[in-house]
């Protein structure tokens, strides 16, 4: 990781190596924070962030599912994000707000913690590569929908998305896939997951997944390039006998899937693929104003 120069932290900025917390912090024993993982692009007009106001929102949601009173409300955060890109001069990187329970009581229900916020950001590049994806089915599934709260970020589920990543990437494979309760596919463990036949795009319902903000801006560009998109349950069979398959992530952007296990897809970068990926990749790019509300320009 590359350090910056700051971290926001609870309203104010301080030096990134004072950025401390106590061992005690209930977050830290519990799981009990929740997160978000933005990028920031470099445009013509200066650094861009890409779908923030959406995210705030899955903040703000994701801290309250798990009782958070939070000190800052969504537009306090956004500008937040915002100082913290221009405090630290960065042309575009990755911005990580995270909410979670402070030092205060230690017991599991969180009563007694302060609830504290920080926003921190450096310079990231591409995330698998920037590559065609291997990836395998891995042995641990997406948690079930009622184990936590099934559509929100929060920190200690990603205990589950840790051991798949682990697992794939032990086997050496770019990336893991999780199956659902169901046996259905759900997704990678920082991935929405996508097939295409044809001119048609289709991607697990939600229910077993995070609903990526990737993923939903994937599915209004894919119907604006005229393709179908469904959102049902898809099979590994299914995505075994795809023309093409694909991830989508604030970290993956749009990459393409190579191979399923022993699987190899028809085509490694699939045309369809490669045209949304390129349309996905102009819109971050501040180059079609089309969708210019997805960006904001930190100025
Ligand atoms: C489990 C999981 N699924 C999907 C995604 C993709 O979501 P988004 O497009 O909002 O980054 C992520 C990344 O945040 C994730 O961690």
């Amino acid at each position: 990781m590359k350090i910056t120069e700051k971290i926001w932290f609870n309203g104010a900025f301080v030096p990134w190596a004072d950025a401390k917390v106590h061992v005690l912090t209930h977050t830290l024993h519990y799981g009990s924070g929740a997160f978000e993982g933005i990028r920031v692009y470099k445009t013509d007009k200066g650094p861009a962030i890409f779908q923030l106001e959406k995210h705030m929102a899955r903040l703000v949601y994701s801290s309250e599912s798990v009782g958070m009173k939070l000190p800052f409300t969504k537009e306090e955060l956004m500008r937040a994000a915002i100082a913290t890109v221009k405090i630290n001069r960065l042309e575009s990187c990755y911005l990580r707000p995270l909410t979670f329970y402070g030092y205060g009581e230690l017991r599991v229900s969180p009563e007694g913690c302060p609830v504290e916020v920080i926003m921190a950001a450096w310079p990231w590049g591409a995330y698998l590569a920037g590559e065609a994806a291997r990836i395998s089915v891995v042995k641990t599934i997406r948690i079930h929908p009622q184990t936590t709260v099934a559509d929100a970020k929060l920190t200690g589920p990603y205990v589950n998305s840790m051991l798949a990543a682990r697992e794939a990437l032990g086997r050496g494979f770019t990336e893991g896939l999780q199956l659902d309760y169901e046996g259905n596919i759900a997704e990678g463990p920082g991935e929405n997951f996508f097939i295409v036949n044809g001119a048609t795009v289709s991607t697990p319902k939600l229910g077993s997944i995070l609903p990526g903000i990737t993923r939903s801006s994937v599915i209004t560009l894919a119907r604006d390039l005229g393709y179908t998109v469904e959102e049902r349950p898809v099979t590994l069979k299914e995505a075994w006998a795809a023309d093409e398959c694909f991830f989508t992530g604030t970290a993956a952007e749009v990459t393409p899937i190579a191979s399923i296990d022993e699987h190899k897809m028809k085509s490694p970068v699939g045309k369809v693929t490669t045209h949304i990926r390129e349309e996905f990749l102009k819109i971050v790019q501040g180059k079609n104003p089309k969708y210019k509300e997805w960006l904001t320009f930190v100025g």
